[in-house]
């Protein structure tokens, strides 16, 4: 199933009931504090997320903030059901709309780094603060 043609990509209101389980899947240890945390840095005037909704249903969501020409993908996080929809190349897609001659600037873990190779970035390994692997990406528009 391809769910692209239902979508619509929007601005997240931070009180949308949903935005909480959705963004979880992007935060490392997401206690419920830090999930609330992780919510509230996007008041910041730099920070923005958008969202891929089915009708009025969050299903998806992209955190960033944009500093001069560079913007830097905090959180990213599609809902179980719908991964491999084509719903994060979605987000990514509004993210790059109208940011011509911007940087995107994102870091992952192994998991995800094809998701991002696969959009064309330029990924590279490094070791994590835990010892873990992760990979810095990015892409110039
Ligand atoms: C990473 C994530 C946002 C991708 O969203 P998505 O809607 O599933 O991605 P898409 O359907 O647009 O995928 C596009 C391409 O990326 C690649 N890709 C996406 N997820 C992948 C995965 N888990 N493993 C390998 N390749 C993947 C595939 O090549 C895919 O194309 P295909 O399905 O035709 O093979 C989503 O899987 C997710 O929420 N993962 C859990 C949270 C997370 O890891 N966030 C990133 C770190 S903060």
């Amino acid at each position: 199933m391809n769910a692209e043609n239902k979508i619509t990509i929007k601005s997240v209101n931070l009180d949308d009931a949903r935005l909480p389980s959705v963004i979880h899947g992007a935060i490392g240890n997401p206690s419920p504090e830090k999930v609330v945390e992780v919510i509230e840095s996007y008041k910041n005037p730099d920070h923005a997320i958008i969202g891929a909704f089915i009708g009025d249903i969050l299903v998806g969501v992209l955190g960033f903030c944009k500093a001069s020409e560079v913007i830097t993908i905090h959180h990213i996080s599609v809902s179980l059901h719908y991964q491999r929809q084509g719903i994060g190349t979605l987000l990514l897609e509004e993210v790059k709309k109208g940011s011509k001659g911007c940087k995107i600037m994102a870091e992952t873990d192994v998991e995800s780094v094809d998701f991002y190779t696969k959009s064309g970035f330029t990924c590279h390994g490094f070791n994590g603060p835990y010892g873990n692997l992760r990979h810095k990406c990015e892409i110039n528009l």
